[in-house]
């Protein structure tokens, strides 16, 4: 029974290419079509060149500049060259999670595996781009400047260990708040059908009044939690910018 509710989250293989790498299988599934759809909308409707902006081209300017601003307080002038990486990360996630509160519609960023891939990515990308600009400089980000020296041994070890955890945390935060509101989707809608086919016709005007709410809630987050991760994305890549 409680299987049912996590069934909003099951992969399915749509497409499968026996790949020739022994068992390695090429799949397309419904995640991966979820992607390319979001990309592919964005593809469509990021535009609008008109000097009096429609209401479309108005929402993806704000868009553009509340990004812009994002990466510009973050990292300056000298980290501007990361706008776009960081706009299409957001666009990205967003289209995602807001395409997910559609009923029947799946949405890749409740798994793990797809934000933790991103965030991953994005650590080992900072870290190589570190040592590709400071050279060995880089390691002194792991030692905070006018600590005493005979803490260095701990110091380094925490600093390693929070430098490391980033790439944990960046994608855990956005999968489990995801996935927590999905499901917080699915039991309440359950407990308010569960009321209807009792005959408590009444009653269940409560869960329905609850669901209204977190629809509107997940609506927020859908947003805020794809811009805390290009937030966090900018502050991370400001250790490629500037040594502290
Ligand atoms: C997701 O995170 C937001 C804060 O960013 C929080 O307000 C919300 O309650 C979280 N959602 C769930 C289901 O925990």
């Amino acid at each position: 029974m409680f299987a049912a509710y996590f069934d909003q989250f099951n992969i399915v293989r749509l497409i499968t290419i026996q790949a020739f790498l022994g068992d390695w299988l090429v799949t397309f599934t419904n995640s991966s079509m979820m992607m390319v759809l979001a990309v592919t909308i964005f593809w469509l409707l990021l535009k609008g060149e008109k000097l009096i902006p429609s209401r479309w081209q108005s929402v993806m300017e704000l868009i553009y500049l509340n990004i812009r601003s994002v990466v510009h307080d973050n990292l300056g002038k000298a980290g501007q060259k990361y706008f776009p990486f960081v706009l299409c990360l957001f666009l990205f996630i967003v289209m995602l999670n807001v395409l997910g509160l559609f009923p029947y519609v799946f949405t890749p960023t409740v798994h793990i595996v797809v934000t933790f891939g991103l965030s991953l990515s994005i650590l080992i990308g900072v870290t190589l781009l570190g040592f590709l600009t400071f050279k060995l400089n880089f390691l002194s980000i792991l030692m905070p400047g006018g600590a005493p020296l005979v803490l260095a041994p701990f110091l380094v070890l925490i600093e390693t260990l929070s430098y490391v955890s980033r790439a944990i945390s960046l994608g855990v935060r956005l999968a489990a708040n995801l996935s927590a509101g999905h499901l917080l989707f699915a039991i309440i809608s359950g407990f308010a059908f569960n009321m209807l086919s009792n005959g408590l016709i009444v009653l269940s005007v409560f869960p329905m009044l609850i669901m209204i709410f977190i629809t509107l809630l997940e609506m927020a987050v859908a947003v805020i939690q794809a811009y805390v991760f290009c937030l966090l994305t900018a502050i991370y890549l400001g250790d490629t910018v500037a040594l502290h």
